[in-house]
């Protein structure tokens, strides 16, 4: 494989390989030297067109550790203010020899573009492009319930068959539902998507909820991944207001209390906190949400050695 575009274009082999190999950066990351020589004289630019926290900080901790050189390139100070296009921008920095590319940025299809339009012949990475797809969220959420699953030490070859993940809130605008969706699929895992009707998109299978107390109840997940409402991207109000989606939508204290003891907790970050969770859910002991954040560097340093290094799973 030569990009990471899509969770849906990744079949269950490749997938299961790669958080086998996730796994064992988890091991090498435990280590007292988490450096690995893998990728030592290649150059990754993360390009991010979009803030980040989680995913431009992994990505240049994950190459690091491989011995690769990052250079963080952001639209803010850069030439972009000057008007330079997306295709310029590329083609110039890929003029100075670059390995792949980490791209996020606010239009969806914006790293299909990149890996197909025959501006640039390097390896994308897509970060997140608009409300589309963020492949690598998925991946180490994936990662993160197979072990909370099957247990640390225990997950290599695991699928997620009969796992039920209920995915809830603000799905509309969400990549990470979109490629969660397909990926946990494609896992064998049952996934339920609960939304209020002007936040719930057509397609994506035909478990879909408008309750959240019947789904919980109905369900009974082993996982509850909690999505941030996406203020930024609504154009109108999908709800009447944030005490109302609070109220209805929310993890609340009280709805986290009621759920059974096993049932994990999971959010992409950035949470707004008092809004689609609460402290208590997110600060508890079933809360996983910080072990996604561990399980970013042991992914992206999977899919950086695999497409870098061309010894590994992905696909094309
Ligand atoms: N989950 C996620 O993509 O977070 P950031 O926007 O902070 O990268």
């Amino acid at each position: 494989m030569k990009h990471l575009l899509s969770t849906a274009d990744l079949n269950i082999d490749e997938i299961i390989s790669l958080l086998d190999l996730a796994d064992e950066m988890s091991l090498v990351n435990q280590r007292e030297n988490r450096k690995l020589p893998t990728l030592r004289n290649k150059t990754i630019v993360n390009l991010f067109f979009e803030d980040s926290t989680r995913t431009r900080i992994s990505f240049e901790i994950a190459a690091k550790r491989l011995s690769a050189d990052l250079i963080n390139f952001s639209a803010k100070g850069s030439s972009v203010s000057k008007g330079e296009s997306l295709k310029d921008t590329v083609q110039t920095l890929a003029a100075s020899g670059v390995d792949a590319f980490v791209v996020r940025h606010s239009a969806s299809g914006a790293a299909y573009n990149l890996a197909h339009k025959g501006w640039i012949d390097t390896p994308i990475i897509n970060a997140g492009d608009g409300t589309h797809e963020h492949p690598t969220q998925a991946l180490l959420d994936a990662m993160t319930i197979r072990e909370r699953i099957f247990g640390i030490g225990n997950t290599k070859g695991r699928d997620l068959s009969g796992v039920k993940v209920a995915i809830v809130g603000d799905i509309a605008h969400s990549r990470v539902a979109r490629s969660n969706f397909y990926l946990l699929s494609t896992l064998g895992a049952e996934v339920h998507l609960v939304a209020p009707p002007t936040l719930m998109p057509g397609g994506l299978g035909n478990n879909k909820h408008f309750d959240l107390d019947q789904a919980l109840s109905d369900v009974v997940p082993d996982v509850v991944m909690m999505l941030r409402v996406q203020l930024e991207r609504m154009s109108a109000a999908f709800f009447p207001s944030e005490s109302e989606y609070q109220r209805i939508w929310g993890l609340t204290a009280e709805r986290f209390r009621s759920l059974d003891s096993k049932t994990s907790i999971m959010h992409p970050g950035p949470m707004n906190r008092g809004l689609e969770i609460s402290a208590e859910a997110a600060d508890s002991n079933q809360s996983l949400i910080l072990r996604q954040v561990a399980n970013g560097i042991n992914v992206r340093m999977a899919v950086l050695f695999s497409l870098i290094s061309g010894e590994g799973a992905v696909n094309e």
